[in-house]
């Protein structure tokens, strides 16, 4: 049976020598996206562990940032591309905090007084990580508590979600006193983005109003 097949059979699998080579190219050349394909994915691998040991000898820029959409303190839905042209420093929290992000908040808003007329190239982003409860109004509220310079951001549970993990921010409810007075845990970190939307560098939540001064007169320039 299986003989008479192969011998009275279309020769489908007769050498076709120009196809088969156009078929070993597209071969030849997937294997070679494949390559870089993995080259640049454990580049990144490299660099995202660089940068969560918190390493700063690294000449690479770690992978902080990236494309969000989220929402405004007026309603406005807002992409990174938003912002492009400004450098922003970001910072992520939520406005039932007790004292971690209003003293971060106005550290780095001090920051920028001192920073006189260079600040206006500096946005201050607030973004939270409660948006259950961060509903714009109640982000336009807590902005009209600190400064107007503020833009405070928040979304849905899935966009804030992924606006913290592209900036690597850690947070998780946490009890309080009541189950609707949770609190949440939550990294204190600020990150000065450049105007083309990459990191440039990071504030720890010890750095005072002067060094921040300092270093972004450096940074921004006259
Ligand atoms: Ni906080």
């Amino acid at each position: 049976m299986n003989e008479r097949k192969h011998t009275t059979g279309k020769p489908h699998s007769t050498p076709n020598p120009p196809r088969n080579r156009r078929v070993a190219l597209a071969l030849a050349a997937f294997a070679v996206v494949m390559l870089v394909a993995v080259v640049v994915f454990q580049h990144r691998e490299t660099a995202e562990r660089s940068s969560a040991d918190g390493a700063t000898a690294t000449s690479e820029r770690p992978l902080v940032g990236g494309p969000f959409t989220l929402v405004d303190q007026d309603g406005r839905t807002v992409t990174d591309k938003d912002y492009l042209g400004h450098y922003l420093l970001v910072y992520f929290g939520y406005t039932y905090c007790p004292d971690v992000c209003p003293t971060s908040l106005n550290r780095n808003l001090e920051a920028l007084d001192l920073l006189g007329d260079k600040a206006k190239a500096v946005i201050p982003v607030f973004i939270s990580v409660d948006p259950a409860r961060d509903t714009p109004e109640k982000l336009r509220d807590y902005v009209g508590f600190f400064s107007p310079r503020l833009v405070a951001l928040t979304g849905s549970p899935e966009q804030v979600a992924a606006a913290a993990k592209a900036y690597r921010v850690y947070f998780t409810k946490a009890p309080g006193p009541t189950p609707e007075n949770y609190l949440i845990d939550h990294s204190s970190i600020t990150y000065l983005m450049g105007p083309d939307g990459m990191f440039v560098q990071h504030f720890s939540h010890n750095a005072t109003p002067e060094d921040m001064a300092k270093r972004l007169g450096e940074i921004v320039g006259g």
